[in-house]
């Protein structure tokens, strides 16, 4: 279905993910029974070219969000017998779904989704502007059609893993044998979780060697070993043979990971690693921050997964600057899974900050750790992974 999308260069700023957009818009001409020979053109533009087009055509002021012009609308009648199918132009304003987005709690992407196809509606007639029935009319099919795309997502419903480091944590206050990860992991598994992770650090401060030998036996889920790319641990790991692996930047001193790995950095070593895990048959995920030079360099040395840090949204004071954060993981996520990449994000995120994550529909498994045992301290595991669950569960049933 020839669908052309073209941009502002004002667009360059927004990182928009062209064959995310250009997918999502094959499924709605093809949902609307649009025939596959008809052109559609969608424009980008910024608020200044939009409020122009709105003036000069629809005589109103100000910028708008998103205008439709179908073929002909207007021309010549005898353009209709142009042998090309054309639908005619949808023009967004990219500044304008960039506020809306924030406004509503959407990710970009999934805002200027929803401008397309209520353009898209308009293109084929219908018009919300006409009578309150109409308007109720183009609502339900927008809906419809949502629901539909919602349906088609780029992974099926997110999964949740369980990070157990912390029930370790309390284990090793006091050096006994009490509470187990191993026990942690079981209760995880049985209330709903997709699978475990656990960090071997090198100075083994939360779980032991003893731990990943046993979940290994023990998981019925997926085992993901997260580690520090160093000798002894890879020597482990490729013994153990985990379902997969996270590489992370790992400080002796910080309190937990603190960034994601400089992969351009380091690539020869890491492409190294992920080499001997694929001999082992080990796929490899690399811990990254939302940077395009990050999963560009990911995929090139090979990488199955990345993970996306999600600290800098979770920490993020005020909610501008955690709407400018979540953006980022939104188009990284798309780029990623663009890509070919699989994606995986985490760190950091709690029973509050979950939500909107779990709603990006490239991200396949949410990592969590802290917030989930954090609350088991209170509600009993069981019921911490459960309410976790739901939480993933609804948000990926969003589109
Ligand atoms: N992902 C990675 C790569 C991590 O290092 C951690 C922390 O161990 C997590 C996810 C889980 O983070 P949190 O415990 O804050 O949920």
């Amino acid at each position: 279905m020839p669908v052309n999308l073209s941009f502002h260069p004002h667009c360059q700023d927004f990182r928009i993910n062209s064959c995310l957009l250009h997918r999502r818009t094959t499924t709605l001409l093809r949902e609307c029974r649009v025939t596959t020979d008809t052109n559609l053109s969608i424009r980008f533009v910024d608020d200044t070219e939009i409020q122009w087009l709105n003036e000069h055509y629809r005589h109103k002021n100000g910028p708008t969000n998103v205008l439709s012009f179908p073929f002909a609308d207007g021309a010549d009648s005898s353009l209709s017998q142009v042998p090309i199918k054309e639908l005619g132009d949808i023009v967004i304003s990219v500044d304008t779904a960039w506020r809306e987005a924030n406004e509503f709690k959407q990710s970009l992407h999934e805002r200027l989704t929803w401008l397309i196809t209520h353009g898209l509606l308009h293109l084929l007639g219908y018009d919300h502007e006409r009578s309150e029935s109409e308007a109720i009319h183009m609502q339900d099919k927008e809906q419809e059609l949502l629901h539909k795309l919602h349906h088609s997502r780029s992974t099926a419903m997110t999964h949740l893993a369980i990070n157990v480091d912390h029930i370790a944590t309390i284990r090793q206050a006091r050096g006994g044998i009490e509470p187990d990860p191993v026990a942690a992991a079981a209760i995880c598994e049985m209330a709903g979780a997709s699978g475990i992770v656990v960090h071997l650090r090198e100075d083994r401060r939360h779980i032991i060697d003893r731990d990943v030998r046993l979940l290994r036996e023990t998981i019925k889920t997926k085992l993901n070993l997260e580690m520090g790319a160093n000798k002894e641990i890879i020597t482990i790991a490729l013994a153990i043979k985990p379902d997969m692996i996270t590489l992370v930047p790992e400080k002796r001193q910080e309190l937990t990971t603190e960034g994601g790995l400089d992969v351009a950095a380091q690539k020869k070593s890491l492409a190294k690693t992920i080499d001997k895990m694929r001999k082992a048959g080990i796929p490899v995920s690399l811990f990254i921050d939302p940077d395009s030079q990050q999963i560009k360099t990911a995929q090139e040395i090979g990488a199955t997964f990345v993970e996306i840090h999600t600290g800098r949204y979770c920490d993020a004071v005020g909610e501008k600057a955690r709407d400018q954060e979540f953006q980022l993981i939104a188009t990284s996520a798309d780029e990623a899974y663009q890509m070919g990449l699989r994606v995986c994000a985490g760190h950091g995120l709690n029973y509050q900050t979950t939500a909107r994550i779990a709603g990006l529909d490239t991200i396949e498994e949410l990592s969590i750790g802290h917030a989930i045992i954090a609350r088991a301290a209170f509600t009993g595991l069981d019921r911490a992974v459960r309410d976790m669950l739901a939480i993933v569960q609804k948000a990926s049933k969003r589109y």
